[in-house]
């Protein structure tokens, strides 16, 4: 079977940092709180940065440590819901920024969902043998979505890029996936705005930024996540006992926490980042994916799965081999 394999990742993000002591200065709250219900303490905003820079960057890093020629990629997705243009998509943009001059491109929308459904929908396109190598970029900049004066939102999220390259591989390590959508719970995460710092908005305007009744969306995460991975463990065969790494989607350490103990999963397979970049939603995964490769915690046939959910509601995985 033909699957695609890892062959690099990149990261970015933007220098600009803000701790949860910055936060408390804009609005009521403190380090202790945000720290004990959520795990963040900093996180990344951009300044200058726009999403399809990060997502350049990111590629860039993914591109140079795989030591494929760019002309090589035939295929980039982006998965975003805050690119600063419309169009030209963030995957075009990507595309021109890395001389990738072979490449067909689009960008996804699936919230924090979005970069595991990409993940997933390189993995198809090279099995159907409609593509070899497939750059897949999650890539956000919350910080223009957020409504920096309501304290239950805008402690936790930031901004950055994250990118992965797959390649085929001929008789490659079979590929697992799994996704859901349930578009009637859909109102307990919203968000319109794509251009907030353009805006002056008028208060009656403040519903175009992200809106989250995070107690629902809490519930949901710890629900669906652990049913999902199971649901993948079970068509695969493969036991949770044989998976090195569950890299989920860094929104909540409490969330995490409950998915691991609900799968009877040691945490110490759960790696973390969310307490230095907060919920950078579909860049979550592939920032964390860079780090570990990096730090040099990956080995060849490792098994790991990674899984997201968010806004939609949506949620989606994958297991996969190093
Ligand atoms: N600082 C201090 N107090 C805060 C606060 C903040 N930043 N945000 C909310 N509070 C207050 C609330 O106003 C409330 O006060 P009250 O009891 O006087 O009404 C109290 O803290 C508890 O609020 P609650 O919403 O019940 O807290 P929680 O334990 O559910 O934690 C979240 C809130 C948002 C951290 C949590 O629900 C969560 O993480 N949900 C998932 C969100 C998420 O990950 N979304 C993205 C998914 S992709």
């Amino acid at each position: 079977m033909i699957t695609g394999k890892i062959c690099g990742t990149g990261s970015y993000v933007p220098p600009h940092v803000m701790d949860n002591d910055d936060m408390a200065k804009l609005v009521d709250t403190n380090d202790e709180w945000i720290r004990e219900r959520t795990g963040i303490a900093r996180r990344h905003v951009a300044k200058e940065e726009t999403t399809s820079y990060m997502a350049g960057q990111a590629a860039l890093r993914a591109v140079e440590q795989s030591g494929i020629a760019p002309e090589e990629i035939d295929m980039i997705l982006v998965a975003t819901s805050s690119s600063e243009t419309i169009y030209p998509c963030a995957a075009c943009e990507v595309q021109r920024m890395i001389g990738a001059v072979n490449a067909a491109g689009y960008d996804l929308n699936a919230a924090c969902t979005g970069f595991v459904l990409g993940f997933n929908a390189a993995q198809a396109y090279i099995s159907a043998g409609m593509c070899r190598t497939v750059l897949v970029v999650g890539a956000e900049s919350m910080s223009h979505m957020i409504d920096w004066t309501d304290r239950s939102t805008c402690i936790l999220f930031g901004d950055g890029a994250g990118a992965v390259l797959l390649r085929a591989e001929e008789d490659g390590a079979p590929v697992w996936t799994a996704a859901h959508s349930d578009g009637k719970k859909g109102p307990a995460l919203t968000g319109l705005s794509r251009h907030r710092r353009d805006w002056n908005l008028e208060e009656e305007d403040k519903e175009a930024y992200i809106h989250m009744d995070g107690q629902a969306v809490f519930k949901f995460a710890v629900r669906k996540v652990p049913e999902i991975i199971e649901e993948i463990l079970e068509k695969s065969g493969v036991s949770a006992d044989e998976i090195d790494y569950f890299i989920l989607h860094q929104a909540n350490r409490r969330i995490i926490e409950a998915v691991a103990k609900r799968l009877k999963t040691d945490i110490s397979r759960f790696p973390m980042n969310l307490e230095e970049y907060a919920n950078t939603s579909a860049a979550t995964v592939p920032i964390l994916l860079d780090e570990m490769n990096r730090k040099g915690m990956f080995h060849e046939g490792q098994k790991l799965i990674v899984a997201g959910f968010g806004a939609g509601l949506t949620w989606a995985g994958c297991l996969f081999e190093w």
